[in-house]
């Protein structure tokens, strides 16, 4: 995670960030805060990485990397504006003794990766269209030896994999159909029967943005409707308020990069 410092900042690369909305900064820190506190009180152990000055956007950690058993898939982001942030996320896991694998083709972390440790024995789901290239994926199959399956997003408001699709445990998602073109829904459906179906109000309220530790599923509190679902399927829903981090295009999956380890 990244604690957020600086939220002002204006392109016109995500629909979700309208900058005449003024973001509270104030509240923005204590909700990421309550967002550290949920994870920290759920078990688990969180790493912060440190804000840099002109990265408004580092608090979308889960964008500088994608790390699987070890191995660290780097981010080469596609707008300038965040390029800088993949070397932060390279000194930190240069720290913990991590294999690193530079990439050449632009790709977004996890914002465009998901794992799935135990679907067809490790697989990853990787988005493109907007953000991530297809090259990439291939990219990331090499540097990871895990399969690779490619699925196209067309809808620009899910313009990252993981505002349209959750893993919500080692082998099962949760996905938004309509954000993908049907030959990947056609895959999704094919290889996920048992998925939760979102909506197109769970998936606006950021509701696929969620992070699992396959029990608890750490979710936004907007998205009532998604925490049912996830309820139903016999996980546990605990909601966070992220109302300014959604300004930016972002919620609770976005702020964490998972590192698996
Ligand atoms: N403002 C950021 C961007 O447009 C939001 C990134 C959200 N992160 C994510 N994992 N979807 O790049």
């Amino acid at each position: 995670m990244c604690p957020p410092e600086y939220f002002a900042v204006e392109y016109a690369i995500n629909p979700w960030m309208d900058t005449a909305t003024p973001v509270d900064s104030e509240l923005a820190v204590k909700q990421w805060h309550g967002l550290r506190e949920t994870l920290l009180g759920l078990g688990h152990t969180v790493h912060e990485l440190a804000p840099e000055p002109g990265l408004p956007d580092m608090v979308y950690a889960a964008n500088g990397a994608f790390v699987v058993d070890g191995t660290v898939y780097g981010a080469r982001f596609r707008h300038p504006q965040r390029a800088a942030e993949a070397a932060a996320h390279r000194a930190f896991h240069e720290a913990t003794g991590a294999r690193l694998v530079a990439p050449a083709e632009i790709n977004e972390g996890e914002g465009d990766f998901a794992y799935l440790p135990r679907a067809y024995g490790g697989l990853v789901l990787a988005g493109h269209g907007f953000r991530t290239e297809p090259a990439a994926h291939a990219e990331a199959q090499e540097a990871l030896g895990r399969p690779v399956v490619s699925l196209r997003l067309v809808d620009p408001r899910f313009y990252h994999l993981d505002t349209a699709l959750a893993a919500l445990d080692d082998g099962n998602v949760a996905y938004f159909p309509q954000a993908f073109s049907v030959a990947a829904q056609r895959v999704l459906a094919q290889l996920f029967p048992d998925a939760i179906v979102a909506d197109e109000v769970d998936a606006f309220a950021f509701g696929l943005n969620l992070v699992s530790d396959g029990r608890h599923v750490v979710l936004n509190n907007e998205a009532s409707g998604m925490a049912a679902k996830v309820a139903a399927a016999g996980y546990l829903p605990v909601p966070v308020e992220l109302s300014e981090l959604k300004k930016g295009g972002g919620s609770v999956k976005c702020c964490v990069a998972e590192l698996r380890d």
